[in-house]
């Protein structure tokens, strides 16, 4: 299966997707761990990057076209995978559309998850990430069992440099200006499915399963 994970900063993409590709075995390609690791290892796409990441800006489109490109040559994409952080604005879906159709792929699902903006500024100001893993917790939603120790790895958990609540607004912002033409070129192929993100991680990954097998299903008819 080939999902695509939508929504805002917080809605938590990152946590659900990483569920998710663990049940089913696939792997998951997040745009902005990808980005994090050029940035810490300070290669030229991460010394480019860098600004427009801290300021809560689109990193340009051909970057991130040249990344994605890298990832998708992997063998382990055959057997499907979650895209979560990309496409963000129409000319990247439409990019994703031609690597895919490059590659004899396309997207099977798009999840759009939906939460509000009070939540959002509550999930990331208290997030933490583990620098070992890129696991996801919370200071109060999930808190790790050892403080800032990650339970999965045991690596050092920190506070990412963009979940300065500024930054979060202007992130927040430019996916509103973005978003609407990424979700209706997915509603005008029929792909796209809505899932409240505000409940439990659990209630959340039922969901989502339940929606993979309504796929699955239509896909074999
Ligand atoms: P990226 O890393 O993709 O950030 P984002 O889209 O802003 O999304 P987040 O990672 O902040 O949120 P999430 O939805 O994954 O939430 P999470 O699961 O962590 O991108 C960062 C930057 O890179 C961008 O601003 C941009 O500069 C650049 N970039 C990346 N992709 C790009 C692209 N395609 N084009 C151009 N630039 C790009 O959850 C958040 C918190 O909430 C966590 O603490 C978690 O524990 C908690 N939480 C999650 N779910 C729940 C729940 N159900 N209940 C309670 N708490 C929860």
């Amino acid at each position: 299966m080939r999902i695509v994970f939508l929504g805002p900063p917080g809605a938590g993409k990152g946590t659900q997707a990483k569920i998710l590709a663990k049940e089913l075995n696939i792997p998951h390609i997040s745009t902005g761990d990808l980005l994090r690791q050029n940035v810490s290892e300070n290669t030229d796409l991460g010394k480019q990057a860098k600004d427009f990441m801290n300021k809560g800006l689109l990193v340009p489109d051909e970057l991130i076209r040249q990344m994605l490109i890298q990832r998708f040559a992997k063998p382990d994409v055959k057997s499907g995978f979650i895209l979560d952080g990309y496409p963000r604005n129409l000319n990247q879906a439409e990019t994703l559309d031609d690597i895919l159709s490059r590659l004899k792929m396309d997207t099977d699902l798009v999840i759009d998850l939906k939460t509000s903006e009070s939540v959002i500024i509550q999930r990331l100001s208290g997030r933490l990430v583990c620098s070992r893993c890129g696991y996801n917790f919370h200071l109060t939603n999930m808190p790790p069992k050892r403080e800032m120790t990650c339970d999965a790895c045991g690596g050092k958990l920190y506070q990412r440099s963009d979940d300065k609540e500024e930054t979060i607004k202007k992130r927040l912002a430019v996916y509103a200006a973005e978003s609407a033409g990424l979700i209706k070129h997915y509603q005008d192929k029929n792909k796209l499915y809505a899932l409240s993100a505000d409940e439990d991680p659990k209630v959340v990954l039922k969901k989502m399963l339940q929606l993979v097998e309504k796929r699955n299903d239509s896909l074999k008819v």
